[in-house]
């Protein structure tokens, strides 16, 4: 058993931490080992309930309550609000939208989205025919409303805004994407799922956060996500409506077969208790005050990170942060692929994200209260001097010309492995990723969306595919 868990640690031990404040995506670190050990032996206390029954399993309702209590007072929201308990931002983002369009008359339903919305809205679109209308951001990169306006039509079922954006960290204009939207006869989501357990501290520790919860009339639903900046074990999200109605088409139940009657407000029917109960764990451990310090911390560490990158003659913002995440460029004395290794092999993670449209590669930071900012800093700054060293990358030209060559709606396994022999990687099934991954990066960033799209889903296809070797 005890030799399991060791294999189990030695595994783990070469992924990207998730304590300690290393990481600046994908987790978040409160910092708190009390609310680490609460959290975590929450969702071992529940790991085989099951939530698809809360009259079998009524701890699990009353805890869904509670988080759903905490959540609305932080929002604004209005009595008769009502939030439900999901897997994840993706999940709360297909449910609104299928909300949406369940509520809706039209036959050819669209949802319009900023370009800097989250993928989740294309996935929900694909997965419930809904058409995604996307609209170009403006140079600030924040949703543009005239342009929102003129995407809208009878169809629109939904229009959307975040609070912040993923990729740069800045709010939409919710109260004009919001008046938009009830002028069309349509939903409007907020997608808070990094923002909603965040920029309500903000605001109490006297920043400017623009209006974005149910104070802003028009709004029908917001996503916020407890497992990002609630610091919840992950596997726990919340959506709000502004009233049970607007919930209503979310249900899914059906008596049509000879078993249970089976009536499920989210996409999973079977659920375990341990997300909900790991998040109603760290609610209680962090507290509403605990979450004010968290916040007081990360901003702090916000300000210092944008004072220090101000600062720096080779690196600038791609956009003033609304909230608690950074994107940075370069200038052309050298490349951010190449200063994402450099901090990966200084111990630290951050996320390259590829240029589109008119932005320039960059990477984002997600900042958490338990990174230490200042050794942060001090990683960046000798990353940024030795990347300048460095030089800017240069991708070899026959290889652009070999990707340019193919055809991403039938790239083939050959096609693949020819690839993979042009830039010195092996192929198989035990594929692997080489230590440095500027290269790989500098050329996905002039490959197309779609080559993107599909070079990246053949490259995890072929992870997911050494499978009888690994047993
Ligand atoms: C704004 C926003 N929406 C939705 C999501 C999707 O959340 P998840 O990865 O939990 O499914 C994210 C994730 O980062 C996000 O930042």
């Amino acid at each position: 058993m005890s030799d399991v868990l060791a294999r189990l640690r030695a595994l783990q031990s070469a992924d990207a931490p998730d304590t300690g404040g290393r990481t600046l995506a994908y987790v978040y670190d409160s910092g708190i080992a009390e609310a680490d050990r609460v959290g975590r032996a929450a969702v071992a206390a529940y790991a085989g309930s099951n939530g698809l029954d809360p009259t079998a399993f009524p701890s699990l309702l009353q805890m869904e309550n509670e988080v759903c209590g905490f959540t609305l007072d932080l929002i604004s929201a209005p009595p008769g609000a009502v939030g439900t308990l999901t897997s994840g931002g993706t999940e709360s983002v297909l449910l609104a939208v299928k909300g949406a369009r369940d509520a809706h008359s039209s036959t050819k339903p669209n949802l319009v989205l900023p370009s800097t919305g989250h993928p989740a809205f294309h996935k929900a679109g694909h997965y419930f025919g809904v058409e995604v209308r996307i609209v170009p951001v403006r140079s600030d990169h924040r949703a543009d409303p005239e342009a929102t306006r003129a995407a809208v039509d009878a169809d629109t079922v939904l229009v959307v805004g975040s609070a912040p954006s993923y990729a740069h960290g800045v709010m939409d204009p919710i109260p004009e994407l919001a008046a938009i939207a009830a002028e069309a006869g349509a939903r409007c989501h907020v997608d808070a799922c990094i923002g909603g357990f965040v920029l309500p501290y903000a605001q109490r520790l006297g920043r400017a956060v623009p209006p974005w919860t149910f104070e802003v009339a028009g709004v029908s639903s917001i996503s916020l996500d407890l497992h990002k900046y609630a610091y919840a074990p992950k596997g726990a999200s919340m959506l709000v409506h502004r009233t049970s109605e607007l919930r209503r088409p979310q249900y899914f139940a059906t008596a049509a077969w000879p078993g249970y009657t089976l009536v499920n407000p989210t996409m999973q029917s079977t659920k375990s208790g341990g997300p909900l109960a790991g998040a109603w764990a760290v609610l209680q451990t962090i507290t509403d005050a605990g979450y004010l310090e968290l916040a007081r911390t990360t901003f702090a560490g916000v300000d210092r990170l944008v004072a220090a990158i101000n600062a720096s003659a080779a690196i600038r913002l791609v956009a003033e942060p609304d909230s608690t995440l950074v994107a940075f460029t370069t200038d052309s004395s050298c490349d951010v692929f190449t200063i994402a290794d450099l901090m990966h092999a200084a111990g630290w993670w951050v996320q390259p994200q590829l240029s589109y449209d008119a932005e320039p590669a960059n990477l984002h930071l997600t900042l958490s209260a338990a990174t230490d900012v200042d050794a942060f800093i001090e990683a960046l700054e000798a990353a940024v001097e030795e990347a300048v060293g460095r030089g800017p990358i240069v991708v070899d030209p026959g290889i652009v010309k070999f990707v340019e060559s193919l055809d991403p709606s039938a790239l083939s396994d050959a096609d693949f492995d020819g690839l993979l022999a042009a830039v010195g990687m092996a192929g198989g099934e035990g594929i692997g990723l080489p230590e440095e991954m500027a290269q790989i990066n500098a050329l996905l960033d002039i490959a197309s969306p779609a080559m993107r799209e599909a070079l990246l889903t053949v490259f995890m296809d072929r992870l997911l595919r050494a499978q009888r070797s690994a047993h």
